[in-house]
């Protein structure tokens, strides 16, 4: 993790020197939450798209960008194929509306790839550009943003761009400890860090179990980090899941009443309560893309 933070502390140093202030005008206010982890494996992409289809059920307009740098996760688990992806986007072949791809559960995609890790590689001008086209997303009511396990320059971005920078782990004390390293890195490089960040215990047998991790990660971060953690909701170890992820169908379709959709549909309830709070705005959000302080 030390190295890791090292190399990104460099990479952000060199980032900035051609760092601009970007103005847009701000758009209909759409909400960014990204959902992320120390650990890979633990969930993010089946919370993402779970979580996009309990929004939609309450009739918003939500879309899931893949943002996973080495598979595209998101379209395997929605049995899609899309012909293009943001690295046609940074590589100007497409624009992101030209990508958008809509799915027959209600929710649109826009399919990652791993070119997008050249994001970070942008110059100026190509930046620019690429705020342009995301600008073009600001239609929907929510984009859920499921990135990659660990940090990189891209997942910082991602988190400073959000409204609600969501956090899964599961109980194993390796996903607590590698959630743990992510909020560091987090709490050390960004202070200027929208809200809060939130937290989601995945594949617990018990609330109990679940509220045990939760209170353990906000104390020890209470005590030692500079930031705020919420306990935003857990979810249960679900046989559902693993059937769902090998039908390739979201697990609020195959079954919306099972332990696990219950869960997502209460995080996403709670979510929802949280709303009230002052947002950015979608113009404010791409400002903090790219206008983030400097790290
Ligand atoms: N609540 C759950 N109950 C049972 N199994 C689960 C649950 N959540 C996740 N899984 C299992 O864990 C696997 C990995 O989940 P998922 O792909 O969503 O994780 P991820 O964090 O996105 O992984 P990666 O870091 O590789 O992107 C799923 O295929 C499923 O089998
Ligand atoms: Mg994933």
């Amino acid at each position: 993790m030390e190295d890791q933070a090292e190399k990104l502390r460099e990479m952000m140093r060199n980032k900035k020197a051609h760092e601009k202030p970007v103005s847009l005008q701000n758009g209909k206010k759409t909400r960014i939450i990204t959902i992320t982890s120390g650990k890979g494996g633990v969930g993010k992409t089946n919370v993402s798209v779970n979580m996009a289809l309990a929004y939609a059920r309450l009739g918003k307009k939500v879309m899931v960008m893949d943002a996973d740098l080495g598979l595209a996760n998101v379209n395997v688990m929605l049995n899609l194929i899309p012909k293009f992806n943001l690295y046609h986007v940074i590589r100007k072949q497409k624009t992101m509306r030209e990508i958008i791809v809509d799915t027959e559960y209600g929710i649109s995609i826009v399919a990652g790839a791993s070119g997008f890790s050249k994001i970070a590689n942008l110059n100026e001008e190509e930046r620019q550009e690429f705020i342009n086209e995301i600008e073009t997303l600001s239609s929907a009511d929510i984009i859920i943003v499921d990135t990659s396990a660990g940090v990189s320059s891209n997942v910082l971005d991602f988190i400073a761009a959000a409204d609600d920078a969501v956090i899964i782990t599961t109980s194993e004390p390796t996903a607590i400890t590698d959630a743990y390293g992510i909020i560091k890195i987090i709490a050390t490089e960004m202070d200027n860090l929208n809200r809060g960040l939130k937290l989601v215990v995945n594949r617990v047998k018990s609330a109990a179990e679940a509220k045990q991790v939760a209170d353990r990660m906000i104390s020890i971060v209470g005590q030692f980090l500079n930031i705020k953690v919420e306990y935003l909701g857990f979810i249960y170890d679900d046989s559902m899941v693993s059937q769902a992820v090998i039908r390739q169908k979201p697990f609020m379709v195959m079954d919306p009443k099972c332990k696990a959709s219950q869960c997502v549909q209460h995080i996403v309830g709670r979510m929802e309560k949280n709303d009230t709070q002052e947002s950015g705005g979608f113009g404010n959000m791409i400002k903090r893309f790219f206008g983030r302080a400097a790290l």
